[in-house]
């Protein structure tokens, strides 16, 4: 008997990374996953789609940019048709925005970033709120990030999105506890292939070109480096646990959180980064 099971969940940007991850755990624990991401829908269906139903899992795939009301109403509709309802919601979805200062940063690629982590996270809420009320029931499950927590120089629009989302989950977890409604925030670490593109886009903005090797082997050292310890703990990798996190242990979570067993968990923004104490 899976955790999940009877349970109609939807993910956000689900074609790779922890979304994907979230998802196909959802779908393991016997929810009926709807997934949906900018990419073509058969592109999705072919990969994240076939590996669910590979698995016997039930899985329906849209391609949806949930920064679009039009098109996340369509999503959460055809949901509500072909599932019968919609208990659980995890906004995994979220880009990492421009890498700069904020003098040089267009208004445009402030609200792009904004509006894909922050403003889908209020669509999709929304949308799936109305069902969720009428069942009083309801799991929303926010990606925030560590991030969420502490400045990230150069990423003022990222940081500013997953710091909001731990205010839009406290405030909507008030707002909805009255339903029976949980909203809770997952704030993952990163790792170091997010570190490296970070790191690459500096970088770029910097004009000084990064050796990626050098960067791995010093990325590595510094993990273990106490002198770097003592002066501060500087990555969202380094968590007390010294074994880094990735998506499944993200994943791992929303499975508890979008489960009866969390029931009185709501308005909570949780780390999993591997013993980070953000
Ligand atoms: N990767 C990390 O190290 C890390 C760390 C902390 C927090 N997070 C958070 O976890 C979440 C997932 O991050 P990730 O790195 O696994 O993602 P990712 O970059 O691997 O995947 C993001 C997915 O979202 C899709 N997408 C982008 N814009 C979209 C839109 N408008 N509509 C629908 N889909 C869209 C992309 O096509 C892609 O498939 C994000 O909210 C991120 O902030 C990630």
């Amino acid at each position: 008997m899976g955790r999940l099971d009877g349970k109609v969940a939807i993910v956000t940007g689900a074609a790779r990374g922890h979304a994907e991850t979230v998802a196909i755990f959802f779908a393991k624990e016997g929810a009926a996953v709807s997934i949906c991401d900018v990419i073509p829908v058969n592109q999705l269906d072919n990969s994240v789609g076939a590996e669910i139903r590979a698995a016997g899992g039930k899985v329906i795939c849209f391609q949806t940019d949930v920064s679009k009301e039009d098109q996340v109403h369509k999503m959460v509709r055809e949901t509500i048709k072909r599932f019968g309802t919609v208990h659980i919601l995890a906004n995994v979805v979220g880009i990492a925005g421009p890498t700069k200062d904020i003098w040089d940063m267009s208004l445009a690629e402030w609200k792009q970033t904004l509006d894909v982590n922050l403003d889908s996270a209020f669509l999709c809420s929304k949308t799936v709120l109305p069902e969720m009320i009428k069942n009083k029931y309801g799991k929303i499950i926010n990606f925030s990030s560590g991030t969420g927590k502490q400045p990230l120089t150069h990423r003022a629009p990222y940081a500013t999105s997953k710091m909001a989302i731990i205010g839009f989950t406290r405030t909507l977890a008030a707002d909805v506890g009255r339903y029976n409604i949980n909203v809770n925030a997952i704030c993952p670490g990163g790792h170091q292939e997010r570190s490296l593109e970070l790191a690459r886009g500096r970088a770029q903005y910097m004009n000084k070109p990064l050796d990626d090797e050098a960067f791995r082997k010093q990325f590595q050292a510094d993990q273990n480096d106490p002198k770097r310890i003592l002066a501060g703990r500087w990555s969202a990798d380094e968590g007390y646990l010294e074994k880094g996190s990735g998506p499944e242990d993200a994943a791992k979570l929303a499975v508890f959180l979008a489960s009866d067993d969390a029931s009185s968990i709501t308005g909570q923004d949780i780390n999993t980064g591997g013993g980070v104490m953000w």
